[in-house]
Order: structure tokens, then C-alpha cells, then sequence
């Protein structure tokens, strides 16, 4: 269904990198020139075959990234915003998504299941103030109903992350259907919401696969960075194992660009992206926008702080694609 073709460059040898320049001492005892010296003494036909194998790496077999399912009747569609590489947007994703979405009438709660706890700064949640956490609810899931904090947009909820999920990893190693906790937790939240965003770490840990288990879908953000699909393949991996081992029900609900810049490599990425994933893709790519990463310094979303900016358009045009693909409208 998809067609990916993912990048062959990291394979590729520098033609020019052949250690002629290196001085004969350090030439003689290197391993990979006795293996350059073999390929040299093959005919022509190998190196054919070796841009064969390039060219077919290009066109291997699509990343397997299934969609989801409709959310079943009555109560709140779950989506986790993941992709365990670092900075590419996921937080600012939730906080903004979640607050158009609740300026649009919706019933959302945001959980943060990042230790980094930024979902609580963006939103205008005091952090000090909070009694019960991320952890307490993955821990203690009757404290569910009492772990929501109000934001600074009405009709949206969060539960906080903070510096206590560092040891739950741990902790949680110990226990019995520890993968099931989140999904355990939210269950009398449900038929309050409309849409559960749930925002991760830079990492697939158990807590990631908890909220990986509690979910209806997956909105990954992907920055069009060189190296963005090939991240995308570890998650992918992770995806197959959670839908065979824990939550046969989890599909892909989006993958979006972030952080677009009109360069070259940024254009070329996107491109790549879009055809890897024809059906998955949500558009507008988010452009790189200075008024986005400004916004969380004062406690509000891109939508009260500068709606008409670059980056308050892009979110705007996003939800309304994803309230559609979530049956919000
Ligand atoms: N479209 C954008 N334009 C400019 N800056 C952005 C944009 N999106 C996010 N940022 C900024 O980039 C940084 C990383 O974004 P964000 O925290 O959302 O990424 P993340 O994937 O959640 O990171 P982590 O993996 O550490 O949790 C933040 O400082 C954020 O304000
Ligand atoms: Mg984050």
C-alpha cells in the first residue's frame, strides 16, 4: 500500500575515501583495504550487481505502518504522539493540537508521559501545585479521577509528567501486567472526553509502550531532517510487536511534518516522507515558526499566544484534517 523508498545514502561508499593518500605505514596492517583489494580483482559484472543491490534497497518492501480503526462508540478516541527521536516536535504537537481542538468545543485530555514534564509548561499548569502525576496515575490507577488538572484552555484537562517517571521504568520491571497500567487508569476517564493525546519521551521504554498499549492510534511527528525515515523503522518494529504481543487494535492515525524549512534537504525529506506514507500523511507540513517555540516561555498554545503566525496557521489547518480522520465532526 505504501510506498517507501528509503534512503541508500548512508550505504553508500565514498568513491574518493580509497586510502590512496594514506602514507604506506599506515596503508599495510588496515583490514578494509585487504577487502577493497579483493572487489578490485572481480570483473565488471559484481559492480553492476553492487548498484543492482543499491537500486533494490531503494525499492525494498514499504515500512509496515498499519491505520487505525474507528473509535468505538462512546467514550474517547486514545492517540499517542511518538517517535523516540529527540526534538522533533511531539510535545509542541500535543499542546497545540489538544488546545485547538478544545477551542473547537472539545472535551481533550492531554497525559504527559515525558519525565521532561513540558505539556504542564505550554499549557500554563503549575507544576508545583500538582498532587498526583503521570506516575501515580501508571501506578495507582483509582487516583485517575483525581490526577486531571485544569489548563490554560477551558474544556482541556492534563495529567502531569514529571521527574518521578525516571525511576517508574524500573519499578515497573517488578510488576504484573505492567503494560497494561495506562490503559488500566484511563478506563473511567473515557466517556468524559472526545480525544486522549498522550505525549512521550524520546525513548521506547515501558512507559512508551504503555501509552502504546492504552491507544486507538498513533500521530507520529517526523522532522524533515536527513536520518528521518530510517527512524522511522525502529518504530515501526515497535508498532508490529505491541499490535502482536498487547493491543491487536493500535494503527497509525497520521504522520506529520514538523519543523519545515524551504531548504533543500527539508523539501527533499518531505517528499520522501509523502511517498513512504501516501495514505498517512496529514498536511500542512508545520513550517519552522519562531512564535511555536516562544509560546511554552508563556505558559499559553500557538492559538492564544499568535493564532495568525506561520505555525498557528499550520496547527489550525492540522486539527481540522485530524478532527475528520478522528470522527471529532
Ligand atoms: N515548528 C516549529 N518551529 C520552531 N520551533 C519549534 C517548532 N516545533 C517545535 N519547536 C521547538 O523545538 C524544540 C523541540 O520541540 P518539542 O519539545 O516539541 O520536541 P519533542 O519531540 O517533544 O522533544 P523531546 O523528544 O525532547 O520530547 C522546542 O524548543 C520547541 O519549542
Ligand atoms: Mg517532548
Amino acid at each position: 500500500m505504501f510506498n517507501n523508498t528509503p534512503s541508500a545514502k548512508g550505504a553508500r561508499m565514498n568513491a574518493e575515501d580509497d586510502g590512496d593518500d594514506l602514507p604506506e605505514v599506515q596503508k599495510a596492517p588496515l583490514v578494509i583495504d585487504v577487502e577493497f583489494i579483493e572487489v578490485e580483482e572481480e570483473t565488471t559484472a559484481p559492480m553492476l550487481d553492487a548498484v543492482d543491490e543499491i537500486s533494490t534497497a531503494r525499492a525494498r518492501p514499504p515500512l509496515d505502518l498499519p491505520a487505525g480503526l474507528p473509535t468505538p462508540e462512546g467514550r474517547a478516541r486514545v492517540v499517542t504522539v511518538i517517535n523516540q527521536k529527540g526534538g522533533v516536535g511531539k510535545t509542541t504537537t500535543v499542546i497545540n493540537i489538544a488546545a485547538q481542538l478544545a477551542l473547537r468545543g472539545h472535551k481533550v485530555l492531554v497525559v504527559d508521559a515525558d519525565s521532561q514534564g513540558n505539556c504542564a509548561t505550554g499549557l500554563g499548569v503549575d507544576k508545583s501545585k500538582v498532587r498526583a502525576t503521570t506516575r501515580d496515575l501508571i501506578l495507582n490507577p483509582e487516583t485517575a479521577v483525581n490526577a486531571r488538572h485544569a489548563t490554560a484552555v477551558d474544556g482541556l484537562h492534563m495529567v502531569v509528567g514529571d521527574r518521578s517517571l525516571i525511576g517508574l521504568e524500573q519499578e515497573m520491571l517488578r510488576q504484573l501486567g505492567r503494560e497494561h497500567r495506562l490503559t488500566e487508569a484511563l478506563e473511567p476517564l473515557l466517556q468524559h472526553y472526545d480525544i486522549v493525546l498522550i505525549d512521550t519521551p524520546p525513548s521506547l521504554g515501558i512507559v512508551s509502550v504503555n501509552a502504546l498499549v492504552a491507544s486507538d492510534g498513533i500521530l507520529i511527528p517526523v522532522q524533515t531532517e536527513y536520518f528521518a525515515l530510517e527512524g522511522l523503522a525502529m518504530l515501526a518494529g515497535t508498532i508490529r510487536e505491541v499490535r502482536g504481543l498487547l493491543n491487536p487494535k493500535l494503527g497509525v492515525d497520521g504522520v506529520m511534518l514538523t519543523m519545515h524549512a524551504p531548504t533543500l534537504l527539508n523539501q527533499q525529506v518531505a517528499s520522501e516522507v509523502r511517498e513512504a506514507f501516501p495514505e498517512l500523511i496529514v498536511e500542512p507540513a508545520i513550517r519552522r515558526n519562531i512564535r511555536l517555540a516562544e509560546a511554552p516561555s508563556h505558559g499559553i498554545p500557538i492559538h492564544l499566544h499568535d493564532p495568525t503566525s506561520a505555525g498557528g496557521q499550520d496547527y489550525q489547518a492540522i486539527a481540522t484534517v485530524l478532527e475528520r480522520r478522528w470522527g471529532l465532526v
